[in-house]
C-alpha cells in the first residue's frame, strides 16, 4: 500500500493564497497601453479528478483538436447541455465533506486552452501581464509551456507577468481550473456552485514607465466646500483635472472648490494620471466618509441607506455578466429609488463599480469570504480562526481593497459574510483600517463589533430594531457607540417581502438606524428547457436547498417583481400626504433639494381622472416640508373622489427620462356610496331550481347556478391559499411555519356541511358549517341572497366555532366562471397587494387579462391579489363589494397552484376561478426573518361581508 505524500497537485488543497501572481493593484483601463481580450471560444477538456491528466496539454504544439469548446468567460456547467456537469445549489451546506483543507477526489477539473497571436501593433518593448478577473475556484496557468503560477480567490483579480514569455504568433495559454479547492472552504456563499473562468482574461501591455498602482484620495470638506485631491502612485507622474485647473505631481495635494460626490448627485471629475510611459483616465468623486457622533456621515451628513444585496446573476450565463446587464441592474435600482448596494458576498465585476460611481449608489464592497458551513459543527475548525488560513484571508482583503480603492461609491469595506468570528477577521480589519482610513469597515458576523465601524445585523425583527434605535439593546461599550444598519432584511423570496414599510418607519424615526439592504436583488433561477427556470434540486443534486436561491426583487429575466414596486414606494425620497384640500410635501433626500422634481396633481371621481394640473413646490431642502393648497375640486355628483399627487423628474437624468415618477401620494377628497340592493324579490321554488331575481339556485343545496345568462360554479367560503414561501417559513429563521400549522389543522381540506336552505320573504338563506376532518374547530357560514329584480346581493356571515389558535390564510368566497379574459376593476392596482405589502397599490381604474393578473413566482404560490377593490368586472359579471375586497382570478384552482413546483406545472383549465376575499393573512418575511406583524394577522373572528352581482350588458 502506498500513500500519496506530495504531488504536483498539492496546491489544490493548499491553504495559502497561491504563487506566482503579481501584488494586487487598482483595476483600470489605460488610455494608451494596448490590451488584448482573450474572450471567446477556448478548447476545453473536462476530467473527473484534479490529477487525471498531466500538464502536457500546456506544451506548445499539443494537439487539442479532439477537445470540446467552451466560451470564456463562462461557467462550464452552464455550457455543453449537461455534458460538462451540472450546477449545484446549497445555501450554507458544503456540498462535500467538511474536512478542511481537503476536497473530494472527485473534483471536476477543466483544462482550458487558447492559442493567440499578438496584434500587429503590439509594441515590441515593455512588459505584459495577463489578468484573470474571476476563476472559480482554483487555477494553474501556463504560458507557452512555462508554469506561471496558481491562484484561488474566485471573484478577485489575479495578474501574472508574462512579457518575457510572449512571442508574436502562436502563444499557448493553458489554464487548469479545479471546481473544488481549499479556497472552496472560504466561498460558501448561498448561491450556485459554478466552476469556470467566468470573468474576462486579458493580456495587458505594460509600457516602460507605465502606471503601476495608484490610490486616488479625494476628500470633501463640507464646511468650506473644498475638495482635496492627492493621487499616490507607485510611479511618479502628474495628475490633471482640467475642469478644476488641477495639474499637480503625484503625491501632492491640491485643494479647490468642488461639487461633492454623493449617491444623489454623483459628480465625477474626469482627470488623468500621466506617467512617463502611460496615461490613465481617472474619474474622481470628492467625498468624505466618517464615523462621527455615532453616525455614518458622508460630507458632513448622516445618510440613510435604502439598499439591496446584489449577487451577480444571469439566468443563462450565471455569474458572467456583460456590461449592459450590469447597467440594467444599476438603472433598475436608480429607477426604484434604491440608493445603496451591498455586493453580497464578493467583489463584483469592476465595471459594476464604475457604474455605481457614475449613476450614484452607495456601495458596501464585500470580500469574497464565507465559511457558513462550519456552523454545522459549532464553528469548529473555522478557517477564520485558524492562523494557517490568515494569509489567504489577508490576500483576499488586499485583492479587494487594492482593486477597488479608487471608487468614490464605496463607503464600506465588508470583511465577508457569515464566517463566524476569529483572529483572521481581526487581521483583515486591521490591515484594511491601516491601508484605507477613508472608509469604514463592515462585518455582520460579530455582534460585539470588535473589528467594525458599524453595528450590522440581518433579519432582526421590528421590535428589536426599535430597541436598537432607542439605544436600549445593550451590547459592548463599543457597540453602543455605533450606528446600526440591517445588512440584510426583507427576505424577498416568492410573494413578499411583507412589513418593509414598518421597518422604513423605524429607520426614519431613529437617527441611529441608518437603513438597510433588502435580501436580495435577483432570483438566481437557471433558464431550463423543460422547467422554465430551474432552482435547487432540479439538477439532481444530492444535497440542495430548493428554491431558497430564488429570493430576489426581480425575476431572473430582470422584470421587477411586486416586491420591488413596493420597495420603490416605501423608500421614495419625497413624502406626499394630504387632507382637506392641502398636500404636505416632505423632502427625505439626504443631500438633494427638490429642484430636480416637478409635481402634478390629479383629481379622480370613482377612479377616473376628471381634472389634473401642475403643482408648484418650492425647492425644499432635505428634511423640509411644505403645506400646499390644492385647487378647488371640480363639482361632481356624490361619489368617491381622491387627490393623487406625483413627483416626477423635471428633466432627463442619466438613469431615467423626464416625467419618470419618483414618488406619489393619494388621499381622499370625498367618500363614496356603498352598493345597496333593496330586497324586493322573493325566492321562488321551481321543479329543480330556486329563482331569485336574475339568479337561479340548485333547489336542494341552494348553490348558485347562474346569474342571468352567466353560468357560475357556486360561490362558497374559502380560507385556503397556495402557501407562499413565507408561509412555508424555515425552522431556523423565525420559527413560524404557517404552512405546516395550517396543514396540520386541515385548512387546505375544509369540508362544507349543508344544514339548511331557507326560502324567506325576501331572501334565500343557506346555512353551512365549514370544518376540517379530525378537528373540532369550524366556521359557521350563512349565505344570505337578496335581489331587487336585477341585481343580486350575497351577504356572507362567518362565525368561528371552537378554539381557534391560528390565523386564517384568507377569508372570502371562491366561485368559477366558464369564461373570463379581460378584467376591469376600480380599486388598488395595478399590481398585487396584501395586508403588509400594499403601499404601492394605487386606487384607480385598472384592467388586465386573467393571464396578466398572475405574478410568475418561480415556485408557484398565492399571488396576484388586487386589494381595496370597490368593483370588478369579468366574465360578463360586475361584482361590487361592501366593504372593499381583494380578488384573484386564475385559470387553475388554488389546489393546483399549491401542488405546482414550477410554473410549467400549471395548465389552464376551462374555468376561471375567482376568489373574492374579505381578508388575507399578512405575508411577512419568515422565509428568513420575522412573520407578519400582529396588525396584519387574519384572526378567526366573526365577520360579515357582501357582494353585489349584476350581469353586464354585452
Ligand atoms: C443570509 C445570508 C444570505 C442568504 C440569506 C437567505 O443569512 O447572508 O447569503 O443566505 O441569508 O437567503
Amino acid at each position: 500500500m502506498s500513500f500519496r505524500t506530495t504531488s504536483a497537485f498539492d496546491y489544490v488543497e493548499d491553504v495559502s493564497p497561491g504563487s506566482g501572481a503579481l501584488p494586487p493593484r487598482a483595476w483600470y483601463a489605460s488610455s494608451d497601453a494596448k490590451a488584448l481580450p482573450l474572450d471567446g471560444a477556448w478548447r476545453f477538456r473536462l476530467s473527473a479528478t484534479a490529477d487525471a491528466e498531466d500538464d502536457s496539454f500546456a506544451e506548445e504544439g499539443y494537439d487539442a483538436d479532439g477537445w470540446a469548446e467552451v466560451t470564456v468567460p463562462g461557467h462550464w456547467v452552464l455550457q455543453g447541455d449537461g455534458a460538462f456537469g451540472l450546477p449545484i445549489y446549497t445555501n450554507h451546506l458544503y456540498p462535500f465533506p467538511v474536512d478542511p483543507p481537503h476536497v473530494p477526489t472527485e473534483n471536476p477539473t477543466g483544462d482550458h486552452l487558447r492559442v493567440f497571436d499578438l496584434p500587429e501593433d503590439w509594441p515590441a518593448d515593455g512588459g505584459a501581464v495577463i489578468r484573470f478577473d474571476g476563476v472559480e475556484s482554483c487555477a494553474r496557468v501556463w504560458l507557452n509551456g512555462t508554469d506561471i503560477g496558481e491562484f484561488k480567490g474566485s471573484r478577485l483579480a489575479h495578474e501574472f507577468a508574462v512579457g518575457h514569455l510572449l512571442k508574436p504568433k502562436g502563444n499557448v495559454l493553458a489554464v487548469r481550473v479545479h471546481q473544488w479547492s481549499a479556497g472552496s472552504y472560504l466561498e460558501d456563499q448561498d448561491q450556485w456552485w459554478l466552476p469556470g473562468i467566468f470573468r474576462e482574461v486579458t493580456l495587458l501591455h505594460r509600457p516602460a514607465g507605465g502606471v503601476l498602482d495608484f490610490f486616488v484620495h479625494a476628500s470633501y470638506d463640507h464646511l468650506t466646500g473644498e475638495g482635496t485631491l492627492r493621487v499616490d502612485s507607485d510611479v511618479d507622474g502628474r495628475v490633471l483635472v482640467p475642469a478644476l485647473d488641477i495639474d499637480v505631481a503625484t503625491g501632492e495635494p491640491a485643494t479647490t472648490l468642488v461639487a461633492p460626490w454623493s449617491a444623489e448627485s454623483p459628480r465625477l471629475y474626469d482627470g488623468e494620471l500621466v506617467t512617463e510611459g502611460e496615461r490613465v483616465p481617472l474619474r474622481i468623486g470628492f467625498r468624505t466618509v466618517v464615523l462621527e457622533d455615532g453616525l455614518i456621515k458622508v460630507n458632513g451628513k448622516a445618510v440613510l441607506f435604502k439598499g439591496v444585496n446584489r449577487h451577480e446573476w444571469h439566468p443563462e450565463k450565471g455569474r458572467t455578466l456583460d456590461l449592459e446587464t450590469m447597467r440594467e441592474d444599476v438603472l433598475l435600482m436608480k429607477r426604484h429609488n434604491i440608493n445603496a448596494v451591498r455586493t453580497s458576498h464578493y467583489p463584483p465585476h469592476p465595471a459594476f463599480l464604475d457604474l455605481c460611481d457614475e449613476y450614484g449608489l452607495w456601495v458596501i464592497d464585500e470580500c469574497d469570504l464565507e465559511t457558513h458551513g462550519f456552523t454545522e459543527q459549532d464553528w469548529r475548525d473555522n478557517p477564520v480562526d485558524d492562523d494557517r488560513w490568515t494569509p489567504a484571508l489577508l490576500d483576499r482583503a488586499a485583492r479587494m481593497v487594492e482593486r477597488d480603492k479608487n471608487h468614490p461609491s464605496i463607503v464600506f469595506w465588508s470583511l465577508g459574510n457569515e464566517a463566524g468570528t476569529g483572529r483572521g477577521l481581526t487581521a483583515m480589519a486591521e490591515w484594511i483600517h491601516a491601508r484605507d482610513s477613508s472608509r469604514l469597515v463592515h462585518y455582520e458576523g460579530d455582534w460585539n463589533c470588535r473589528d467594525t465601524d458599524v453595528y450590522s445585523r440581518m433579519y432582526a425583527n421590528h421590535a428589536e430594531v426599535e430597541q436598537i434605535g432607542k439605544e436600549l439593546d445593550g451590547g459592548t461599550h463599543k457597540r453602543r457607540g455605533l450606528p446600526f444598519i440591517q445588512c440584510e432584511y426583507g427576505h424577498a423570496m416568492g410573494n413578499g417581502p411583507g412589513g418593509i414599510a414598518d421597518y422604513q418607519e423605524l429607520f426614519e424615526k431613529y437617527d441611529r438606524l441608518q437603513g438597510g439592504f433588502i435580501w436580495e436583488w435577483i432570483d438566481h433561477g437557471v433558464k431550463h428547457a423543460e422547467l422554465g427556470y430551474a432552482y435547487g434540486g432540479d439538477f439532481g443534486e444530492e444535497l440542495h436547498d430548493g428554491n431558497f436561491v430564488c429570493d430576489g426583487l426581480i425575476f431572473p429575466d430582470r422584470t421587477p417583481s411586486p416586491g420591488l414596486i413596493e420597495y420603490k414606494k416605501v423608500i421614495e425620497p419625497v413624502r406626499i400626504d394630504g387632507a382637506d384640500g392641502t398636500v404636505r410635501v416632505t423632502n427625505t433626500y439626504d443631500f438633494a433639494d427638490l429642484s430636480g422634481l416637478a409635481f402634478e396633481w390629479s383629481y379622480q371621481v370613482d377612479g377616473e381622472t376628471v381634472e389634473a394640473g401642475t403643482l408648484s413646490v418650492p425647492a425644499l431642502a432635505p428634511g423640509e416640508s411644505a403645506d400646499l393648497k390644492l385647487p378647488e375640486p371640480p363639482a361632481h355628483e356624490a361619489a368617491e373622489a381622491q387627490w393623487t399627487v406625483r413627483a416626477l423628474l423635471a428633466s432627463d437624468t442619466a438613469w431615467a427620462p423626464k416625467d419618470h415618477v419618483v414618488a406619489w401620494g393619494q388621499f381622499p377628497a370625498s367618500s363614496g356610496v356603498r352598493p345597496s340592493v333593496a330586497p324586493t324579490d322573493r325566492p321562488v321554488r321551481g321543479e329543480k331550481l330556486i329563482t331569485l331575481g336574475p339568479a337561479s339556485f340548485d333547489g336542494r343545496t341552494g348553490a348558485l347556478k347562474a346569474i342571468g345568462g352567466v353560468a357560475v360554479e357556486s360561490p362558497r367560503l374559502d380560507v385556503w391559499r397556495a402557501t407562499t414561501d413565507n408561509d412555508e417559513g424555515t425552522e431556523w429563521a423565525s420559527g413560524i411555519r404557517y404552512s405546516s400549522l395550517w396543514r396540520t389543522l386541515g385548512l387546505h381540506r375544509m369540508r362544507h356541511r349543508l344544514s339548511s336552505v331557507e326560502l324567506g320573504e325576501d331572501a334565500l338563506t343557506v346555512r353551512t358549517r365549514v370544518a376540517p376532518a379530525a378537528r373540532e374547530v369550524g366556521l359557521g357560514v350563512v349565505y344570505r341572497w337578496t335581489s331587487d329584480g336585477s341585481r343580486l346581493r350575497l351577504t356572507v356571515s362567518v362565525g368561528p366555532e371552537g378554539e381557534w389558535t391560528q390565523p386564517l390564510p384568507r377569508l372570502g368566497i371562491r366561485l368559477g366562471l366558464p369564461e373570463a379574459d379581460q378584467v376591469k376593476w376600480y380599486g388598488g392596482g395595478p399590481g398585487e397587494a396584501y395586508p403588509d405589502t400594499r403601499k404601492a397599490s394605487m386606487v384607480g381604474r385598472w384592467q388586465a387579462s386573467v393571464d396578466e393578473l398572475q405574478t410568475p413566482y418561480l415556485r408557484p404560490q398565492e399571488n396576484g391579489a388586487r386589494a381595496d377593490v370597490r368593483w370588478v368586472e369579468l366574465g360578463g359579471l360586475r361584482i361590487e363589494g361592501d366593504p372593499e375586497f381583494s380578488f384573484t382570478a386564475r385559470r387553475w384552482t388554488t389546489e393546483q397552484l399549491d401542488a405546482a413546483a414550477h410554473l410549467t406545472d400549471l395548465t389552464p383549465g376551462d374555468t376561471v376561478w375567482v376568489n373574492l376575499d374579505h381578508g388575507h393573512h399578512g405575508i411577512g418575511s419568515q422565509s428568513c426573518g420575522p412573520g407578519p406583524l400582529p396588525q396584519y394577522h387574519l384572526r378567526a373572528e366573526p365577520a360579515e361581508f357582501s357582494f353585489v352581482f349584476s350581469v353586464l350588458s354585452r
